[in-house]
């Protein structure tokens, strides 16, 4: 699952934003986004009791898993050289064969300021010229922040939802390309 050309390093460029690969050196930066999660997200994507993803797995993770250099891309400032978070898509396995899902997560230092929706944006066009007809995007129903984002740059809700009777209830939206 990649945007972009097979083969060569995916970089999509807006106003204020760079989207690449990941940095094994910024494993620090996906650890604080793991921090962070709100409570209501469930365990198995928030640190556990022993500490764990620690920064050296995330660190392994990123040089091994492909999902950090072609799917979910580092979003870095222009203006700080900072990386701040990821937008991307990922075969989440939850929608059909050939459309992904989108996804993004900020530092909480950076929300409100547009870029989840400026980086989010430049995924759809780099998904649209790679060739996908449609994206998928799951949110949670509390997510109200995320829920705006993906008003805004054109998904609408389906009727398709999965409850969970401790997390929420899961919506699922879904794009045109
Ligand atoms: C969702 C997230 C990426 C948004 O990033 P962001 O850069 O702040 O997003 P933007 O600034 O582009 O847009 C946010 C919009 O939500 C609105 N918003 C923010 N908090 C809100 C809240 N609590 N209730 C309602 N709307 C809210 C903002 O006002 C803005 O809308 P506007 O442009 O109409 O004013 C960020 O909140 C985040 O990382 N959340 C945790 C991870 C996550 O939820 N990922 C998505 C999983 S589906």
């Amino acid at each position: 699952m990649s945007i972009g050309t097979p083969g060569s390093e995916v970089v999509l460029e807006t106003s204020r934003l760079l989207l690449r690969p990941w940095r094994v050196a910024e494993a620090a930066v996906q650890r604080e986004l793991w921090t962070e999660r709100d409570p209501r997200v469930p365990p198995h994507r928030r640190i556990d009791a022993d500490g764990h993803p620690t920064v050296a797995e995330l660190e392994d993770s990123i040089r091994t898993n492909e999902l950090w250099s072609s799917g979910l891309l580092a979003v870095e400032r222009k203006a700080t050289r900072d990386v701040v978070g990821y937008c991307g898509i990922v075969d989440s396995g939850r929608g059909p064969a050939g459309e992904p899902e989108l996804a993004f997560e900020l530092l909480r230092r950076v929300w409100c300021q547009g870029y989840a929706t400026e980086a989010a944006s430049a995924v759809l066009e780099g998904a649209r010229a790679s060739g996908y007809e449609r994206l998928w995007a799951t949110v949670w129903d509390w997510n109200s922040a995320s829920r705006r984002v993906l008003a805004k740059i054109g998904f609408t809700e389906t009727d398709r939802q999965e409850v969970d009777a401790v997390h929420g209830i899961t919506l699922f939206t879904v794009k045109q390309l």
